[in-house]
């Protein structure tokens, strides 16, 4: 069979499908200096086609996850990529095509699939509890060997997670070394029950509370503090009947509200809190924190569906602008179901993180992908809660940055104080940089930019793996107050 992709927007230019596994020890240092102190892994995830669609269509959540690691020891930077050999991907090598159908139909799945899992871990990592895990929202983690990136296998961490899933948006506790997870549609496709875990250093679940959704509904990121995890639930639902019909696995329903639930982490699914307020959505939380009896949720919030590409039930579309960074606030002290909003930035920003030791606390910096420009190009923007105000770095025409990723320069630095690490696309000459930005003065643009000669397909998510961490096991990260 010959492979031919097709001629679809998502895969001209920047978007066409790579495929490429690549190892080059030292990468190449175009600008300035690599500080000494950044001594660990950068790790990324993002999707790869390793056969053209089989129906001649693709939604650039779709894909098999190639893994992308940056090494930062001993003043050099050496990078690799690899696939993960998920049941779909090894199915598919064999077959030499693609076996499995539109995004999570498994309907419309070759028989030759047979009751293999769609999960392509192609979303996000995490180490945890000795484990790097590629995860992807639709199936269970896969676990890889974090030097050589080899795929160990499907991991439910010994029978502990008993959902059919996990989330690619958990959050590490880094002080405590405590994993906080959810899976949604948990015991299947289609189902409406959802459950929180916390795991514990060792990967044994310590809380697990189930409940159920208002809808069987997609929930791609949830945000904690200290006392609450936090659901917001927007209106992209799950027919599973029309699924089997062709439809897309979610669609949007602009006649129902946005319903968000605080789920007290060590309460019962009884003590759960629901707000209600307009149909909006959002995909990604940069952080929730706790101000007395209120909880304050940032997230990148747009004014319609996040995803255009899953329609209403009857076909229709949503131009959506892009997304504000606004805050969602939850009064738990008045017993009213309805939450405030207020605009935290004014350029639109994409891909929220933070100083993740400050993950569920009251905090200064965030860190988004800012603007987009004509020609594809965008920022790395630091956003000053305190000050209220943002800075960015654009790193030149046609060129777009990727998420960031915060480094502490210390595991007892200030909050903020330490670097940056962000991808650059170079659209226009088609190959990757990669990014050291001092966090502390964004504008200024990198320290030390070096140069692949290689492209990095556009990967979603990522985490930081201090060197000694893959020893230990423990992040020992501090907050400083
Ligand atoms: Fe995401």
């Amino acid at each position: 069979m010959e492979i031919r992709f097709p001629d679809i927007p998502l895969y001209q230019g920047w978007g066409h499908p790579y495929r490429v596994e690549a190892t080059i020890r030292g990468l190449e240092l175009v600008e300035g200096h690599l500080p000494p102190e950044i001594e660990g892994t950068l790790l990324r995830c993002g999707p790869d086609r390793q056969y053209p669609p089989r129906d001649g269509s693709d939604v650039f959540i779709d894909g098999e996850g190639m893994v992308h690691t940056f090494r930062f020891s001993g003043g050099q930077v050496d990078y690799m990529s690899r696939w993960v050999r998920t049941e779909r991907f090894v199915l598919q090598e064999k077959a030499r095509r693609a076996l499995f159908g539109r995004y999570r139909n498994r309907f419309a799945n070759d028989p030759a699939a047979g009751s293999a899992r769609n999960g392509t871990a192609n979303t996000n990592l995490v180490f945890h509890a000795g484990k790097l895990l590629a995860l992807k929202e639709d199936d269970l983690p896969y676990e890889l060997d974090p030097e050589t990136l080899e795929t160990r296998g499907r991991s439910d961490f010994g029978g502990a997670i008993t959902s059919v899933s996990l989330s690619a948006h958990p959050k590490l506790d880094l002080v405590h070394d405590e994993m906080l997870t959810f899976s949604y549609q948990a015991k299947g496709d289609g189902t409406k029950d959802i459950v929180f875990y916390a795991l514990n250093r060792d990967g044994r679940v310590v809380d697990e509370i189930w409940f159920e959704m208002p809808w069987p509904g997609m929930v791609h990121d949830f945000a904690v503090t200290p006392n609450y995890a936090v659901f917001p639930f927007f209106p992209f639902i799950t027919d599973i009947e029309a699924v089997k019909r062709g439809a897309p696995f979610y669609q949007w329903h602009p006649d129902e509200e946005t319903q968000v639930a605080i789920v007290p982490r060590h309460g019962t699914a009884r003590d759960i809190r629901w707000f209600r307020g307009p149909t909006m959505s959002a995909g990604h939380m940069m952080n929730a924190y706790e101000d007395g009896s209120k909880v304050h949720l940032d997230v990148c919030l747009y004014d319609g569906p996040c995803f255009d590409f899953f329609p209403t039930p009857s076909g229709q579309s949503f131009p959506t602008p892009p997304p504000i960074l606004t805050q969602f606030t939850f009064d738990l002290s008045d017993g009213k179901p309805a939450y405030t909003l207020r605009p935290l930035a004014r350029i639109p920003g994409e891909l929220p993180r933070t100083d993740d030791r400050y993950q569920g606390h009251g905090y200064q910096h965030g860190y988004m992908v800012a603007g987009r420009g004509a020609d594809g190009s965008s920022s790395v923007g630091h956003v000053d809660h305190h000050a209220g105000k943002m800075e960015c770095w654009a790193p030149g025409p046609a060129s777009a940055v990727q998420e960031s990723q915060f480094v502490p320069r210390r595991p007892d630095s200030k909050e903020g104080d330490g670097y940056l690490l962000t991808v650059v696309n170079r659209l226009a000459e088609n190959h990757s940089d990669l990014a050291v930005l001092d966090a502390r003065n964004v504008a200024a643009g990198p320290v030390a930019l070096f140069r692949l000669p290689v492209r990095v397909r556009m990967a979603f998510h990522g985490t930081w793996v201090p060197a000694e961490t893959f020893q230990t096991r423990r992040y020992g990260m501090e907050i400083v107050p």
